[in-house]
């Protein structure tokens, strides 16, 4: 595939006209500075599909499509990136170089490549540990959880020795640099003991992308000990947000559902039972960008998290990100026992299979989660549990759904369902409540019709860039605070480098910003950022506040997401720096 240098690429798309483009495609009227027609993008009668002639961009108020030239080819001609350069090229009359893959595209191709390797050596090392002489301990932790030696073979299971650097050497004397190791998360670096094995005396679990190529480890100690497990720390290849376990072999799978579990463990026990379709998230809190991988299945998902108190909370919150990427959950009871390794141990496959047909409604779980707040010998809380719950199935749009859920809750907990149904209704007639609850306390959050696919976090971050270049003068006042590490979000860091670099020089360009990514999934979210509608989220009042909670959220949420990548938690005094430096930030970007 050949590649194009980015002046290249940015040469191609200036020399195209948006709205002669696109015209050529959808009929498009002149309404003031914009033009206007019916979406190519969805199926409506009114015309809310937007061009811009100065941002060069194209913006749906229905369907929140965006993007550039290249994305509307891409989306609406089912091109490639490289295609559609290609062919805007040809119209314009510009001469491609032939292959001129660009000097970058070949580094981090390569790199990433190099990376890939450096995992896939490192499990390879770990899966002969196993099956050495000094693995034996791990080989007997594993056999004392019942795995077979197929399964073990299949997940590559392995063992991290005793020793502190021996992987290290290893792989250096393959050709690794070590700066390739460190880069791989499998070798850590310090100035006193140089470059060291990141893990030893563990059971490790390779885990692997969509396609099958490793990417990262999980690291098990053996019986007690902090932490129990030690994950790869990210890197540019293991992206944790992005990633499942056990996907590569759940995809494949027959059944028409995912088992979403909580655990590697889960994972391995419920295939060796012969549920291959299990898979969980690395660690980490399930996301929408994992939801959305899974959305492209088409198939049902199964939670089988763990029955305790933190298990529900991590249910509800999948459940939550589940809907919110317009997905519905089922929830797996699998009381009396608290996971899918311990219930297929003590009651069977079969038994489990069982647990998989009765699995609840996630909808009708929430509820009966909820009900749990609730005394209903008491009135006024049986009338409070009611109101939330009608609140709640104000999220059925679609009224024969909302019905069914209607009649179903009302059902169950006894509640008339006429008046049920009239508390709905009304509230639904008021509009309002299909905003989350989340994030109500600042101004920027009260007001936000929060688009329904995306974390808070990645919302503050979205909600800052769009603010960034409409008013690039604000960007002064907080630069000394706000750097593009700030924005953890892969898609919106790469915006922020770019545009805060822009910002310095004079002005940021948002079509040019769209040319550096090639997906146009990718297009379409960094194409978000210009068209966030900051009048819809606060007043003319509330700006200088709603700016300011704005800039602290990321900030705060870079704070916890640093917390969370950091295996084992930052030190104390890592820590009381960050709060000295909101606390600090909070000060001096008062309005
Ligand atoms: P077993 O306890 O061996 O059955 O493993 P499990 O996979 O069921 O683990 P558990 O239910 O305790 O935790 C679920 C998942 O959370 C694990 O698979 C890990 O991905 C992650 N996890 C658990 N403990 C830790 C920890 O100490 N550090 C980190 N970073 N992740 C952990
Ligand atoms: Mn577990």
């Amino acid at each position: 595939m050949p590649y194009y240098s980015d002046e290249t690429i940015e040469q191609v798309r200036q020399s195209t006209d948006i709205v002669q483009l696109i015209s050529g495609f959808v009929n498009l009227k002149r309404k003031g500075s914009n033009y206007f027609g019916l979406c190519p993008f969805h199926n409506e009668k009114t015309s809310s599909f937007s061009v811009s002639e100065n941002k060069q961009m194209y913006y749906c108020f229905g369907c929140h499509a965006t993007g550039n030239v290249y994305t509307f080819l891409m989306k609406h001609e089912n091109m490639s990136f490289m295609e559609a350069v290609q062919y805007l090229a040809e119209k314009a009359g510009i001469k491609l170089p032939q292959a001129d893959e660009s000097e970058e595209a070949k580094r981090i191709r390569g790199r990433r490549e190099r990376l890939y390797l450096v995992n896939t050596e490192a499990a390879k090392y770990f899966y002969k540990a196993l099956r050495s002489p000094q693995g034996e301990l791990g080989l007997k932790y594993f056999k004392g959880r019942e795995l077979s030696e197929e399964t073990m073979q299949k997940f590559g299971l392995g063992y991290s020795l005793q020793y502190s650097d021996d992987m290290t050497k290893y792989l250096q004397k393959k050709g690794f640099t070590i700066e390739e190791l460190t880069a791989a998360g499998v070798s850590s670096y310090d100035e006193r003991y140089g470059a060291r094995d990141k893990f030893y005396n563990r059971v490790m679990f390779p885990i692997m992308n969509g396609s099958g190529k490793v990417i990262g480890f999980g690291g098990r100690v053996m019986g007690e000990g902090e932490p129990k497990y030690l994950n790869t720390s990210e890197t540019e290849i293991f992206e944790k947000r992005k990633n499942l376990f056990g996907l590569n072999l759940a995809r494949s799978s027959r059944a028409r559902n995912f088992i979403l579990c909580e655990g590697y463990m889960d994972v391995i026990s419920l295939h060796q039972a012969g549920f291959d379709q299990a898979m969980a998230s690395l660690g980490t809190a399930f996301t929408s960008d994992q939801a959305m991988i899974l959305k492209r299945f088409g198939r049902e998902v199964l939670l089988a998290y763990d029955s305790d108190g933190a298990g529900v909370n991590a249910a509800l919150r999948a459940l939550s990100i589940l809907r919110a990427c317009g997905m519905s959950g089922r929830v797996i009871n699998m009381q009396p026992y608290k996971d899918p390794d311990e219930f297929i141990k003590n009651l069977g496959a079969e038994e489990y299979e069982e647990r998989l047909k009765k699995a609840e409604n996630g909808f009708m779980f929430e509820v009966r989660i909820l009900r749990k707040d609730y005394d209903f010998s008491d009135p006024a809380s049986k009338t409070a549990f009611y109101n939330e719950v009608a609140k709640k199935l104000c999220v059925f749009e679609e009224e024969m759904e909302r019905e069914n859920y209607i009649e179903a809750v009302s059902e169950e907990y006894g509640i008339p369902k006429e008046a049920l149904k009239k508390q709905v209704i009304s509230l639904v007639l008021k509009g309002g409540v299909k905003l989350p609850e989340t994030g109500a306390e600042n101004a920027a959050g009260r007001h936000t019709a929060q688009p329904r696919s995306e974390d808070n976090d990645k919302y503050a971050q979205r909600v800052l860039l769009t603010w960034l270049s409409e008013e690039p003068q604000k960007y002064k006042g907080i630069s000394e605070f706000i750097s593009a590490d700030d924005f953890t979000d892969p898609i919106y860091h790469k915006v922020a480098v770019r545009m805060l670099h822009d910002m310095e020089e004079g002005q940021p360009n948002p079509a040019a910003i769209i040319n550096m990514f090639e997906d146009a999934d990718e297009q379409q979210q960094a194409g978000q950022v210009f068209h966030t509608k900051l009048d819809a989220i606060v007043t003319d009042e509330e700006k200088e506040k709603a700016f300011r909670d704005i800039v602290l959220k990321v900030k705060q949420e870079r704070f916890d997401h640093d917390n969370k990548a950091a295996e084992g938690g930052l030190s104390l005094e890592e820590k009381l720096a960050q709060k000295r430096l909101m606390e600090d930030l909070r000060r001096r970007i008062r309005p």
